[in-house]
Order: C-alpha cells, then structure tokens, then sequence
C-alpha cells in the first residue's frame, strides 16, 4: 500500500511538523516546550480543544520564513515515503507574519522554495491554501484573506477555513471568502467535524465553497448526503484524524464507507499525522481492515482527488495519466 500513488488534499503545514522537528528548533532558540510532549517524545493532548492549545504551543516556536522552508522539507520528504504524488497544504499567515502581507511574501516564497526544490528530485507536488482559524475571529480573517488575494496564483490556489468549528458562523466570515474567491482562488472549509449537518449546509450555502474539510457528519441528514452527491462536493475525509479526537470510536464506525456508497466524492487525508500517529498508508490499511478497500477502491480514491484538487488543467492532467499508469 504503501507504493499506491496517493493524493492528500487535506494536511496542515504546522500539524505535520514531527516532533523531532519542532524539539530541536525550540532547543535552538532555547524555548522550552516540554508540557506538549509525553514521555516517548509525542505529542500528548487530551480532546480537541487541548489539541489546538499544543498545536498553537507547537507553532509559537516556527518564528522565520526559514523555519518553514526546513519544515516544508521534511514533510515533502515524508510525503515521498508514503507514495504521496501532489498534496495540498493549508497555510495560515496568522502563523506565519501575524497577517502582515509583506512577511506572508517572505514565508511563501520560503515554503514554495523549499517544494520546488524537494520536487525537481522526483519529490511530490505541493500546492497550498491559506486557511483562516475560525476561532480568532472574522476579523482577523480580513487581512488573512488579502494576503491570500495578494499571493494567489500557480502555488497559492485555495483558501479556507479552520479552528475550532463550535465557534462563530460561516457567514461571519462571508467576507474573506468573498475576497478570496475574487482573486481566482478555490474554497474549501472545515464544517461537519465537531457540529452537526447544518454546519455543512452552511458553508456550503453561505461561504460558496467547492470542497468542505470533513464534511462528514452530513451523514447525519439523508438530504444532504443526497445534495453533495448530486453537486458532487467532494469531502476531503481524515479519518485517522477523526477516530483520535474521538468523532467515532473506531475506523468502523466511520462514515466514509456510507459517504462513498451514497455517491459523495470522497478523498483521503491525515490532516495532522504526527499528532493522530498516522500517516497515508496507515489510512489506507486501517480502510482495508475496515471496510476491504483495495487497491483499485484506493485508485478510485486518487482520482477523485485528483478531479477535486486545486491546481491547474495541465497539472490535473498530469496527475490522472501518472494514476492511469499504476
Ligand atoms: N487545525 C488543524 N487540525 C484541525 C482540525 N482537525 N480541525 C480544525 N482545525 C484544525
Ligand atoms: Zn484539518
């Protein structure tokens, strides 16, 4: 499984960080974050909210355009291990330049530096989407949205939304996205994780994204199961991610299968791997115990993504010949 070329259209940069990473460049810069990690050296958090409050600690010591750009290789790096092909990764100027356009300049061109590079040696194809985190705020989504608008183009392709989802409305934050959406860029929002049917219907309805982030409490509500299969949203689906915040029990009580079944596009990604203790092949064997996915279910899986991927035709096509071949 782990050969199978794979497309991962949900992954966010700072929760893709290993540990080991984010250790030595607190060590370098003599911070000490020793209450994020347990005794083996991981992660540790308990529930959703802690898990943003170690991610957030986590992030605090990524401080340069530098920092990104060696974070960007080693998860490109990463990536290649797992057969990943192309990926998207969500990037938030609040992180990176505290929402001042001219530095979000600096940290992109450092970050899409570093991809280029991992990618003229047979590495993966990077894209990324500037996410806004709901939890700080509409307003802060204001300037998030102008360096997004200022900086789309081939690399920068998306924007979207992320944080804890139990806070705000989508409409809040109509703004951003219509600003977003004026500068050619695609959408996507996290919505159906942590609230119910409506919270998709509402990004849907009030924020006119193309892809949602989860998305799959939806099952909850038979007509909007219906909606997105008959508009084919495709829902970037994590669900190593949503067993370890405990969304559900077990990958079998998942709804991925069910999504799929009723016609939703569905994809797979890990969101934040080394926080959920995964990576893409281990979704795609804990898929097969799960449901008996096999390798032409996983092929089916990467064309999906590569149909709902934010890039351009000529990469797109790129993509599906390379899924075509293997
Ligand atoms: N940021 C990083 N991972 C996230 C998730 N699973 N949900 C919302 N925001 C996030
Ligand atoms: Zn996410």
């Amino acid at each position: 499984m782990r050969d199978l070329p794979k497309i991962e259209l949900h992954l966010h940069i700072e929760g893709a960080a290993p540990p080991a990473l984010v250790r030595d460049i607190a060590a370098e810069k003599h911070v000490d974050l020793s209450g994020i990690f347990d005794d083996r050296g991981a992660y540790a958090y308990d529930g959703f909210a802690d898990f943003l409050r170690v991610y957030e600690a986590a992030t605090s010591v990524l401080t340069t355009p530098d920092d990104y750009a060696r974070l960007t290789r080693t998860i490109c790096e990463r990536l290649a291990a797992q057969g990943v092909i192309y990926a998207e990764t969500f990037l938030s100027p609040d992180y990176c330049g505290g929402g001042d356009v001219e530095a979000w300049r600096d940290y992109l061109a450092a970050i899409r530096e570093a991809a280029e590079g991992v990618e003229a040696q047979g590495g993966p194809v990077l894209r990324g989407i500037v996410t806004c985190i709901r939890h700080l705020g509409p307003e802060r989504a204001k300037p998030v949205a102008i360096c997004s608008a200022e900086t789309a183009g081939d690399f920068l392709t998306g924007f979207g939304i992320a944080g804890a989802e139990t806070v705000g409305e989508p409409r809040e934050f109509r703004w951003a996205f219509d600003c977003a959406r004026e500068a050619g860029l695609r959408l996507t929002a996290h919505a159906g994780e942590w609230r119910g049917p409506e919270s998709v219907a509402a990004v849907l309805d009030d924020l006119g994204v193309q892809r949602v982030g989860h998305g799959v409490r939806a099952i909850e509500d038979p007509r909007l199961v219906e909606r997105l299969a008959e508009k084919q949203i495709t829902l970037e689906v994590c669900p190593g991610s949503n067993v370890a915040l405990r969304v559900y029990p077990e990958t079998r009580a998942h709804p991925i299968e069910r999504l799929r079944a009723a016609g939703v596009p569905v994809t797979v990604s890990t969101d934040d791997p080394p926080f959920f203790h995964t990576t893409m092949t281990a979704e795609y064997e804990a898929l097969h115990d799960a449901f008996g996915w096999d390798d032409d279910d996983f092929r089916e899986i990467a064309r999906t993504a590569a149909r709902a991927a934010f890039c351009d035709a000529e990469t797109r096509d790129r993509l599906l010949k390379r899924l075509d071949e293997t």
